[in-house]
């Protein structure tokens, strides 16, 4: 385990749209061009893309301040700090 600290590109979480059934891959470094999700900016740091499938079709909270002990899901973390 590392105690590198995430980027925080976003103090809220992102709504997107996802496809049930459909693979995504949640930025859990920050870095990424392609928020919420991964675009391989992470390369070179201690953090990987969260893989996760939309279980249903429609809108999802993904985390945008990378806080979160839940990932890829917003649990709160952005209203602490
Ligand atoms: S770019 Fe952030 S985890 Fe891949």
């Amino acid at each position: 385990m590392s105690d590198e600290e995430p980027e925080s590109p976003q103090m809220s979480p992102y709504m997107v749209e996802v496809k049930e059934g459909k693979q995504y891959f949640w930025c859990s470094c920050g870095k990424s061009k392609n928020q919420p999700f991964c675009d391989g900016s992470h390369a070179g740091t201690s953090f990987e893309p969260v893989p996760f499938v939309a279980e249903k079709t429609g809108t999802m909270s993904l985390c945008g301040c990378k806080k979160t002990d839940d990932g890829p899901h917003c649990d709160g973390a952005h209203l602490l700090y």
